[in-house]
């Protein structure tokens, strides 16, 4: 089936190189008036003046876009979807004073979750993540990494890439999992007679194996965190992921400075994400490499920490910087990917093309799609969603709003609005 839309007041295509944008290449947001886009079955297969293809496509079913914003769908790079429990209650005691690695060490945070999802059922977990992506899907998302990592033994981490690969034929959406078994050390290896050096051993000789050879997943991440990993633990641990054909992603830098963002880029990770006490070593070594930037600013918002991920540094720098949401229900519960961009802009400092590009081209990037998805040009996947706002810079103002009308994920409607 063929559909041209038309009727845009904007078509954003943040179209250039299948790459991710640095430096300049971020002013470039390509913003196209009186525009049209035809998509073919999955694929776009034209972008341009709208006379031109109109009359280029008299086959094509048109679809008006009502004078609102079609741009590409929003690019997730990192959500931890699979959990069972809200853990609201933390909130409060933060508000209080307790800080998050803290709560942690009293066998709350992460533990609580782990706790929680042990005792659940595969279709359970199922059950909670179907609304729950929806919901992103319904902010404009359209491509979600969804990592594992509330599970921490072989069985409840195979259970949590299971719901992913069933999430994945249930919904029209793009997603991506991520192993992340190394979230945490459970506390049962802590303590005499098991040892954090087991957990290790267990993570690399067995759960990574076996996330391997049934092909649950495509990345392989890790908390690499004073206090949670080490570096020298997380360069083991995903080393052996990457023998075992995974790609890999580190969360580095988050709370407190560990040379995370340098181990990234050494390693050639895809990505290195939070980054909000990256040291000046760790912005020049990515601004060298590859490696993509992932800022999560919605993370320090709600966790209530004044310091936000050096963005500007990152950029001037010459890094390749992406936002995206950490949807979990520890340190980021918010669906609403827009509410991000506004956080990018009035926290981070960046303008409104560098936060659509890093939302978009630049998220796709960090889950290696950047041939993908992420912009709309011809042979991308027709991955669009149009929002309620008549010109983009809209987009990150009506702060917390849901201006999603609808959404597109291989030209199958993904989301529709009421
Ligand atoms: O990205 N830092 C580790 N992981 C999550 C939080 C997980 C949790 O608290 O449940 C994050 O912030
Ligand atoms: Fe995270």
């Amino acid at each position: 089936m063929k559909l041209l839309f038309e009727n845009a007041s904007q078509v954003i295509t943040c179209a250039g190189p299948a790459r991710a944008r640095r430096g300049a290449e971020f002013q470039s947001l390509g913003i196209l008036a009186d525009a049209a886009v035809v998509i073919e079955g999955a694929r776009i297969v034209a972008v341009g003046a709208r006379e031109a293809l109109t009359a280029a496509h008299p086959d094509a079913d048109v679809v008006d876009c009502g004078g609102r914003i079609l741009m590409p769908g929003l690019v997730d790079s990192h959500t931890h979807g699979i959990f069972g429990k809200a853990r609201f209650e933390e909130q409060e005691l933060r508000a209080a004073g307790l800080g998050y690695m803290e709560i942690a060490r009293r066998g709350g945070g992460i533990h609580s979750s782990v706790r929680d999802l042990r005792a659940r059922s595969e279709d359970d977990l199922f059950a909670l993540a179907l609304p729950r992506l929806a919901r992103l899907a319904a902010h404009g998302t359209t491509t979600i990494e969804v990592k594992s990592g509330y599970g921490l033994s072989v069985d409840d981490e195979l259970k949590s890439l299971r719901v992913i690969r069933r999430l994945q034929q249930a919904l029209s959406l793009r997603l991506v999992p991520t192993f992340l078994g190394a979230h945490e050390i459970p506390l049962e290896y802590r303590a005499a007679p098991r040892t954090r050096e087991e957990y290790i051993a267990l993570v690399v000789d067995e759960m990574l194996p076996r996330v391997a050879a049934e092909g649950l997943a495509e990345f392989a991440d890790i908390f690499c965190e004073p206090g949670v990993y080490t570096p020298d633990e997380a360069r083991l641990i995903l080393t052996a992921a990457r023998r075992h054909g995974l790609q890999i992603k580190l969360h580095a830098d988050e709370l407190e400075t560990s040379g995370a963002a340098e181990l990234a880029v050494e390693l050639r990770a895809t990505s290195a994400d939070h980054l909000a006490a990256i040291s000046d070593g760790g912005i020049k070594a990515l601004a060298g490499a590859d490696t993509v930037a992932t800022l999560l600013p919605g993370t320090m918002f709600f966790l209530g920490r004044a310091r936000q991920a050096p963005a500007r540094a990152l950029i001037e720098a010459g890094a390749a910087v992406a936002l995206a949401s950490d949807f979990n229900p520890g340190t980021s519960p918010t669906v609403n990917f827009p509410l991000i961009l506004t956080l990018a802009v009035s926290q981070l400092h960046m303008s409104v093309s560098e936060a659509v590009l890093a939302a978009t081209v630049n998220g796709a990037a960090a889950l290696g799609l950047a041939a993908e998805t992420g912009q709309l040009a011809a042979g991308y996947s027709a991955d669009l969603a149009l929002f309620d706002v008549a010109d983009v810079r809209e987009l990150p103002y009506w702060y917390g709003d849901q201006r999603c009308h609808a959404s597109w994920v291989r030209g199958v409607p993904a989301h529709r609005a009421g």
